[in-house]
Protein backbone atom coordinates (compact mmCIF):
# COMPACT_ATOMS: atom_id res chain seq x y z
CA UNK A 1 0.00 0.00 0.00
CA UNK A 2 0.95 3.79 0.19
CA UNK A 3 2.78 3.01 3.64
CA UNK A 4 1.56 6.58 4.76
CA UNK A 5 2.42 8.71 1.30
CA UNK A 6 -0.59 10.68 -0.28
CA UNK A 7 0.05 9.13 -3.12
CA UNK A 8 1.80 5.91 -4.91
CA UNK A 9 3.77 8.54 -7.06
CA UNK A 10 5.15 10.12 -4.18
CA UNK A 11 6.26 6.34 -2.45
CA UNK A 12 7.65 5.75 -5.99
CA UNK A 13 10.05 8.51 -5.97
CA UNK A 14 10.87 8.29 -2.34
CA UNK A 15 12.06 4.64 -3.32
CA UNK A 16 14.47 5.26 -5.70
CA UNK A 17 17.29 5.37 -3.92
CA UNK A 18 16.54 1.55 -2.92
CA UNK A 19 15.42 0.77 -6.57
CA UNK A 20 18.87 1.69 -7.95
CA UNK A 21 20.61 -0.39 -5.14
CA UNK A 22 18.49 -3.22 -6.01
CA UNK A 23 19.58 -3.37 -9.79
CA UNK A 24 23.02 -2.91 -8.91
CA UNK A 25 22.84 -5.71 -6.87
CA UNK A 26 25.11 -8.75 -7.45
CA UNK A 27 26.09 -7.37 -10.61
CA UNK A 28 29.48 -5.22 -10.55
CA UNK A 29 32.24 -7.01 -8.52
CA UNK A 30 34.47 -4.56 -6.39
CA UNK A 31 37.01 -5.01 -9.06
CA UNK A 32 34.88 -3.27 -10.75
CA UNK A 33 34.18 -6.33 -13.32
CA UNK A 34 30.24 -6.50 -14.85
CA UNK A 35 28.80 -9.50 -13.79
CA UNK A 36 25.90 -10.43 -16.37
CA UNK A 37 25.89 -14.54 -16.96
CA UNK A 38 22.27 -14.14 -15.70
CA UNK A 39 21.43 -12.49 -18.71
CA UNK A 40 22.51 -15.51 -21.12
CA UNK A 41 23.64 -13.53 -24.42
CA UNK A 42 26.49 -16.02 -25.62
CA UNK A 43 29.47 -14.58 -25.96
CA UNK A 44 30.38 -14.26 -28.98
CA UNK A 45 26.98 -12.47 -29.97
CA UNK A 46 28.59 -10.10 -27.71
CA UNK A 47 31.88 -10.14 -29.80
CA UNK A 48 30.30 -10.14 -33.41
CA UNK A 49 27.36 -7.20 -32.81
CA UNK A 50 28.13 -4.17 -35.38
CA UNK A 51 25.32 -2.30 -33.92
CA UNK A 52 22.89 -1.64 -31.22
CA UNK A 53 19.60 -0.87 -31.72
CA UNK A 54 17.29 0.35 -28.71
CA UNK A 55 13.03 -0.04 -29.05
CA UNK A 56 11.22 1.63 -26.59
CA UNK A 57 8.34 3.80 -25.93
CA UNK A 58 7.27 6.78 -24.04
CA UNK A 59 9.59 7.26 -20.66
CA UNK A 60 11.57 3.35 -21.75
CA UNK A 61 12.42 5.06 -24.87
CA UNK A 62 13.75 8.50 -22.93
CA UNK A 63 15.86 6.28 -21.04
CA UNK A 64 17.02 4.60 -24.58
CA UNK A 65 17.97 7.91 -25.85
CA UNK A 66 20.05 8.32 -22.69
CA UNK A 67 21.42 4.74 -23.52
CA UNK A 68 23.10 6.03 -26.39
CA UNK A 69 25.30 8.35 -25.23
CA UNK A 70 26.77 5.72 -22.83
CA UNK A 71 26.49 3.14 -25.05
CA UNK A 72 28.50 4.49 -27.88
CA UNK A 73 30.88 6.53 -25.99
CA UNK A 74 32.14 2.92 -23.91
CA UNK A 75 31.46 0.27 -26.54
CA UNK A 76 32.40 2.47 -29.82
CA UNK A 77 29.36 0.60 -31.50
CA UNK A 78 26.97 2.39 -33.35
CA UNK A 79 23.58 2.94 -31.29
CA UNK A 80 20.10 4.37 -32.97
CA UNK A 81 17.23 4.25 -30.83
CA UNK A 82 13.83 4.43 -32.28
CA UNK A 83 9.86 4.55 -30.83
CA UNK A 84 9.01 1.17 -31.57
CA UNK A 85 5.87 2.66 -33.16
CA UNK A 86 7.77 3.96 -35.78
CA UNK A 87 10.03 1.46 -35.95
CA UNK A 88 7.88 -1.69 -36.81
CA UNK A 89 6.46 0.73 -40.15
CA UNK A 90 9.68 1.58 -41.75
CA UNK A 91 11.50 -1.64 -42.89
CA UNK A 92 14.50 -1.28 -40.26
CA UNK A 93 17.92 -2.95 -41.76
CA UNK A 94 18.51 -5.36 -38.96
CA UNK A 95 20.80 -8.55 -39.21
CA UNK A 96 22.71 -11.13 -37.14
CA UNK A 97 25.03 -8.36 -36.23
CA UNK A 98 22.71 -6.48 -34.63
CA UNK A 99 21.64 -6.25 -30.83
CA UNK A 100 18.15 -5.04 -30.38
CA UNK A 101 17.39 -3.47 -26.98
CA UNK A 102 13.52 -3.76 -26.22
CA UNK A 103 12.73 -1.49 -22.49
CA UNK A 104 9.86 -1.80 -20.86
CA UNK A 105 8.46 -1.33 -17.62
CA UNK A 106 5.33 -3.70 -17.99
CA UNK A 107 6.85 -6.16 -20.55
CA UNK A 108 3.37 -5.97 -22.45
CA UNK A 109 4.11 -3.03 -24.42
CA UNK A 110 2.07 -4.01 -27.33
CA UNK A 111 4.27 -1.77 -30.03
CA UNK A 112 7.08 -2.34 -28.61
CA UNK A 113 6.27 -6.60 -28.65
CA UNK A 114 5.78 -6.13 -32.25
CA UNK A 115 8.75 -3.97 -32.78
CA UNK A 116 10.91 -7.08 -31.28
CA UNK A 117 9.25 -9.67 -32.66
CA UNK A 118 9.88 -8.13 -36.25
CA UNK A 119 13.86 -7.41 -35.05
CA UNK A 120 14.09 -11.00 -34.54
CA UNK A 121 12.35 -12.40 -37.52
CA UNK A 122 15.47 -10.46 -38.87
CA UNK A 123 17.68 -12.73 -37.42
CA UNK A 124 18.65 -9.74 -34.65
CA UNK A 125 19.32 -10.88 -31.10
CA UNK A 126 16.75 -9.48 -28.82
CA UNK A 127 17.34 -8.15 -25.18
CA UNK A 128 14.94 -7.11 -22.99
CA UNK A 129 15.47 -4.76 -20.37
CA UNK A 130 12.34 -5.13 -17.96
CA UNK A 131 10.34 -4.56 -14.73
CA UNK A 132 8.35 -7.50 -14.69
CA UNK A 133 8.89 -11.13 -14.16
CA UNK A 134 7.59 -13.33 -16.73
CA UNK A 135 5.40 -10.89 -18.84
CA UNK A 136 5.73 -11.22 -22.55
CA UNK A 137 8.24 -9.19 -23.55
CA UNK A 138 11.11 -10.81 -21.59
CA UNK A 139 9.61 -14.25 -22.54
CA UNK A 140 9.68 -13.42 -26.32
CA UNK A 141 13.36 -12.44 -26.34
CA UNK A 142 16.72 -13.93 -26.68
CA UNK A 143 17.77 -12.82 -23.12
CA UNK A 144 16.67 -10.29 -19.97
CA UNK A 145 18.36 -8.22 -17.89
CA UNK A 146 15.30 -7.67 -15.23
CA UNK A 147 15.30 -4.05 -13.46
CA UNK A 148 14.18 -4.83 -9.59
CA UNK A 149 12.57 -1.40 -9.44
CA UNK A 150 9.68 -3.67 -7.22
CA UNK A 151 5.92 -2.88 -8.42
CA UNK A 152 5.92 0.31 -9.94
CA UNK A 153 1.51 1.26 -9.51
CA UNK A 154 1.17 5.00 -10.32
CA UNK A 155 1.07 4.99 -13.75
CA UNK A 156 3.39 7.85 -15.01
CA UNK A 157 6.48 5.70 -14.54
CA UNK A 158 9.46 7.15 -11.99
CA UNK A 159 11.43 4.51 -10.20
CA UNK A 160 11.16 2.17 -13.71
CA UNK A 161 13.07 4.47 -15.10
CA UNK A 162 15.98 5.05 -13.08
CA UNK A 163 16.46 1.17 -13.07
CA UNK A 164 15.95 1.18 -16.75
CA UNK A 165 19.07 3.67 -16.53
CA UNK A 166 20.98 1.13 -14.81
CA UNK A 167 20.22 -1.71 -16.74
CA UNK A 168 21.44 0.40 -19.72
CA UNK A 169 24.59 1.68 -17.90
CA UNK A 170 25.51 -1.66 -16.76
CA UNK A 171 24.83 -3.54 -20.90
CA UNK A 172 27.14 -0.67 -21.76
CA UNK A 173 29.57 -1.74 -19.53
CA UNK A 174 29.36 -4.96 -20.17
CA UNK A 175 29.17 -4.86 -23.68
CA UNK A 176 32.78 -2.93 -23.95
CA UNK A 177 33.86 -5.59 -21.35
CA UNK A 178 33.34 -8.28 -23.66
CA UNK A 179 34.45 -6.19 -26.69
CA UNK A 180 37.70 -5.92 -25.00
CA UNK A 181 37.14 -1.85 -25.28
CA UNK A 182 39.94 -0.62 -22.82
CA UNK A 183 38.86 0.00 -19.22
CA UNK A 184 40.79 3.19 -18.48
CA UNK A 185 40.47 5.76 -15.82
CA UNK A 186 36.82 6.84 -16.69
CA UNK A 187 34.84 3.30 -16.79
CA UNK A 188 36.56 2.72 -13.82
CA UNK A 189 35.15 5.67 -12.29
CA UNK A 190 31.64 5.37 -13.90
CA UNK A 191 31.39 1.66 -11.90
CA UNK A 192 31.86 3.04 -8.44
CA UNK A 193 30.16 6.54 -8.85
CA UNK A 194 27.33 4.33 -9.80
CA UNK A 195 27.89 2.20 -6.22
CA UNK A 196 26.91 5.95 -4.85
CA UNK A 197 24.48 6.58 -6.65
CA UNK A 198 21.87 5.36 -3.97
CA UNK A 199 22.94 7.81 -1.46
CA UNK A 200 23.25 10.53 -4.35
CA UNK A 201 20.03 10.31 -4.46
CA UNK A 202 18.91 10.46 -1.00
CA UNK A 203 20.66 13.53 -0.81
CA UNK A 204 18.19 14.71 -3.52
CA UNK A 205 15.54 13.43 -2.10
CA UNK A 206 16.17 15.39 1.31
CA UNK A 207 16.19 18.87 -0.69
CA UNK A 208 12.94 19.02 -2.63
CA UNK A 209 11.28 21.37 -0.45
CA UNK A 210 11.76 24.53 -2.91
CA UNK A 211 10.76 22.46 -5.61
CA UNK A 212 7.94 21.86 -4.44
CA UNK A 213 7.37 25.16 -3.56
CA UNK A 214 8.11 26.55 -7.12
CA UNK A 215 6.20 23.97 -8.35
CA UNK A 216 2.90 25.05 -6.52
CA UNK A 217 3.65 28.68 -7.27
CA UNK A 218 3.66 27.94 -10.69
CA UNK A 219 0.16 25.98 -11.06
CA UNK A 220 -1.01 29.12 -12.99
CA UNK A 221 0.91 28.94 -15.66
CA UNK A 222 -0.21 27.34 -18.77
CA UNK A 223 3.16 26.27 -20.48
CA UNK A 224 7.26 25.25 -19.17
CA UNK A 225 9.55 24.28 -21.42
CA UNK A 226 12.47 22.11 -20.67
CA UNK A 227 16.15 22.51 -21.82
CA UNK A 228 19.02 20.41 -22.32
CA UNK A 229 21.57 19.21 -24.18
CA UNK A 230 24.35 15.84 -24.78
CA UNK A 231 22.19 13.54 -21.62
CA UNK A 232 20.09 16.53 -20.74
CA UNK A 233 18.13 16.83 -23.82
CA UNK A 234 16.62 13.33 -22.60
CA UNK A 235 16.16 14.40 -19.09
CA UNK A 236 14.59 17.75 -20.35
CA UNK A 237 11.88 15.19 -22.89
CA UNK A 238 11.18 13.46 -19.36
CA UNK A 239 10.82 16.07 -17.54
CA UNK A 240 7.55 17.38 -20.16
CA UNK A 241 6.46 14.16 -20.51
CA UNK A 242 5.85 13.89 -16.81
CA UNK A 243 4.47 17.35 -16.76
CA UNK A 244 1.94 16.83 -19.64
CA UNK A 245 0.66 13.48 -18.53
CA UNK A 246 0.30 14.75 -14.83
CA UNK A 247 -0.45 18.20 -14.54
CA UNK A 248 -2.03 18.14 -18.09
CA UNK A 249 0.23 21.30 -18.87
CA UNK A 250 1.77 21.97 -22.26
CA UNK A 251 4.92 21.28 -21.76
CA UNK A 252 8.11 20.52 -24.71
CA UNK A 253 11.65 19.46 -23.95
CA UNK A 254 14.12 21.04 -26.59
CA UNK A 255 17.77 20.45 -26.97
CA UNK A 256 19.76 23.94 -25.93
CA UNK A 257 21.37 23.66 -29.23
CA UNK A 258 17.99 24.36 -31.27
CA UNK A 259 16.79 26.99 -29.36
CA UNK A 260 17.78 29.56 -32.23
CA UNK A 261 16.13 27.48 -34.61
CA UNK A 262 12.70 28.04 -33.69
CA UNK A 263 12.03 27.72 -30.15
CA UNK A 264 13.12 30.60 -28.87
CA UNK A 265 10.60 32.47 -30.61
CA UNK A 266 8.14 31.05 -27.61
CA UNK A 267 10.19 32.79 -24.90
CA UNK A 268 7.96 35.59 -23.47
CA UNK A 269 7.58 37.42 -20.20
CA UNK A 270 7.94 34.98 -17.10
CA UNK A 271 7.86 31.53 -18.97
CA UNK A 272 9.08 29.03 -16.77
CA UNK A 273 11.96 27.37 -18.48
CA UNK A 274 13.63 24.59 -16.72
CA UNK A 275 17.14 24.25 -17.69
CA UNK A 276 19.39 20.85 -17.18
CA UNK A 277 22.90 22.03 -16.69
CA UNK A 278 26.01 19.68 -17.46
CA UNK A 279 28.97 19.40 -15.19
CA UNK A 280 31.09 22.12 -15.17
CA UNK A 281 34.05 19.52 -15.25
CA UNK A 282 34.79 17.28 -17.56
CA UNK A 283 33.51 18.35 -20.81
CA UNK A 284 33.13 22.03 -19.67
CA UNK A 285 32.12 23.19 -23.52
CA UNK A 286 28.85 21.67 -22.89
CA UNK A 287 28.79 23.82 -19.76
CA UNK A 288 29.85 27.21 -21.43
CA UNK A 289 27.33 26.94 -23.99
CA UNK A 290 24.32 26.20 -22.30
CA UNK A 291 25.58 28.88 -19.68
CA UNK A 292 24.90 31.35 -22.62
CA UNK A 293 21.52 30.05 -23.97
CA UNK A 294 20.38 30.46 -20.34
CA UNK A 295 21.49 34.07 -20.55
CA UNK A 296 19.93 34.30 -23.94
CA UNK A 297 16.08 33.45 -22.76
CA UNK A 298 16.72 35.11 -19.86
CA UNK A 299 17.35 38.81 -21.35
CA UNK A 300 13.93 37.55 -23.39
CA UNK A 301 11.83 37.12 -19.87
CA UNK A 302 12.25 33.14 -19.19
CA UNK A 303 11.79 32.68 -15.49
CA UNK A 304 15.10 30.15 -15.18
CA UNK A 305 14.23 27.08 -13.45
CA UNK A 306 18.67 25.76 -13.42
CA UNK A 307 19.09 22.36 -12.39
CA UNK A 308 23.02 22.42 -11.69
CA UNK A 309 25.54 20.19 -9.98
CA UNK A 310 26.57 21.76 -6.51
CA UNK A 311 28.58 25.01 -6.14
CA UNK A 312 28.53 25.86 -9.87
CA UNK A 313 28.77 28.96 -9.19
CA UNK A 314 28.93 29.85 -12.97
CA UNK A 315 25.51 29.29 -13.63
CA UNK A 316 23.86 30.44 -10.31
CA UNK A 317 24.36 34.26 -11.52
CA UNK A 318 21.68 33.49 -14.54
CA UNK A 319 18.89 31.08 -12.07
CA UNK A 320 15.77 32.83 -11.18
CA UNK A 321 15.69 29.40 -9.17
CA UNK A 322 18.47 27.22 -8.77
CA UNK A 323 18.19 23.62 -7.77
CA UNK A 324 21.38 21.74 -6.75
CA UNK A 325 22.36 18.26 -7.65
CA UNK A 326 25.16 16.10 -6.34
CA UNK A 327 28.42 15.51 -8.51
CA UNK A 328 28.73 12.82 -10.65
CA UNK A 329 30.05 11.84 -14.08
CA UNK A 330 27.96 13.83 -16.81
CA UNK A 331 26.43 10.12 -18.28
CA UNK A 332 25.00 9.41 -14.92
CA UNK A 333 23.54 12.97 -14.17
CA UNK A 334 19.99 11.76 -15.48
CA UNK A 335 19.81 9.30 -12.62
CA UNK A 336 20.05 12.31 -10.49
CA UNK A 337 18.66 15.48 -12.34
CA UNK A 338 15.20 13.89 -13.09
CA UNK A 339 14.09 13.33 -9.51
CA UNK A 340 13.61 16.84 -9.08
CA UNK A 341 11.55 16.67 -12.66
CA UNK A 342 9.25 13.88 -11.03
CA UNK A 343 8.61 15.71 -7.76
CA UNK A 344 7.97 19.12 -9.70
CA UNK A 345 5.19 17.50 -12.05
CA UNK A 346 4.04 15.58 -9.26
CA UNK A 347 3.50 18.49 -6.85
CA UNK A 348 2.05 20.90 -9.58
CA UNK A 349 -0.34 18.39 -10.90
CA UNK A 350 -1.47 17.75 -6.87
CA UNK A 351 -1.78 22.12 -6.62
CA UNK A 352 -3.73 21.79 -9.83
CA UNK A 353 -5.92 19.50 -8.03
CA UNK A 354 -5.50 16.25 -10.52
CA UNK A 355 -5.26 12.77 -8.96
CA UNK A 356 -1.51 12.20 -9.61
CA UNK A 357 -1.30 8.12 -9.52
CA UNK A 358 -4.36 7.78 -12.20
CA UNK A 359 -4.00 10.42 -14.79
CA UNK A 360 -6.84 10.87 -17.09
CA UNK A 361 -7.04 8.98 -20.38
CA UNK A 362 -3.98 6.77 -19.28
CA UNK A 363 -3.34 3.55 -19.01
CA UNK A 364 -0.62 1.51 -16.93
CA UNK A 365 0.48 -0.56 -19.63
CA UNK A 366 -0.69 0.11 -23.31
CA UNK A 367 -1.66 -3.51 -24.90
CA UNK A 368 -3.21 -1.75 -27.79
CA UNK A 369 -1.08 -0.50 -30.90
C1 LIG B 1 5.23 7.68 -18.75
C2 LIG B 1 4.88 6.29 -18.91
C3 LIG B 1 4.74 5.72 -20.29
C4 LIG B 1 5.49 4.39 -20.39
C5 LIG B 1 5.27 3.76 -21.75
C6 LIG B 1 6.03 2.45 -21.92
O1 LIG B 1 5.34 8.04 -17.43
O2 LIG B 1 4.69 5.59 -17.94
O3 LIG B 1 5.23 6.62 -21.24
O4 LIG B 1 6.83 4.61 -20.15
O5 LIG B 1 3.89 3.50 -21.94
O6 LIG B 1 5.62 1.50 -20.99
P1 LIG B 1 6.46 0.22 -20.68
O7 LIG B 1 7.77 0.64 -20.11
O8 LIG B 1 5.65 -0.59 -19.74
O9 LIG B 1 6.68 -0.48 -22.01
Amino acid sequence: EKSGYASFMLKEIAEQPKAVADTLLGRVDESGTLLLDEVRVPPEVLRETSKVVVVACGTAFHAGLIAKYAIEHWTRLPCEVELASEFRYRDPILDHGTLVIAISQSGETMDTLMALRHAREQGAHVLAICNTNGSTIPRESDAVLYTHAGPEVAVASTKAFLTQLVACYLVALWLAQHRGEKFGDEIGEVVSELAGIPGDLERVLETMEPVRELARSLAGHDTVLFLGRHVGYPVALEGALKLKELAYMHAEGFAAGELKHGPIALIDQGLPVVVLVPSPRGRSVLHDKIVSNIQEIRARGARTVVIAEEGDEAVAPYADHLIEIPEVPTLLQPLVATVPLQVFACELATARGNEVDQPRNLAKSVTVE
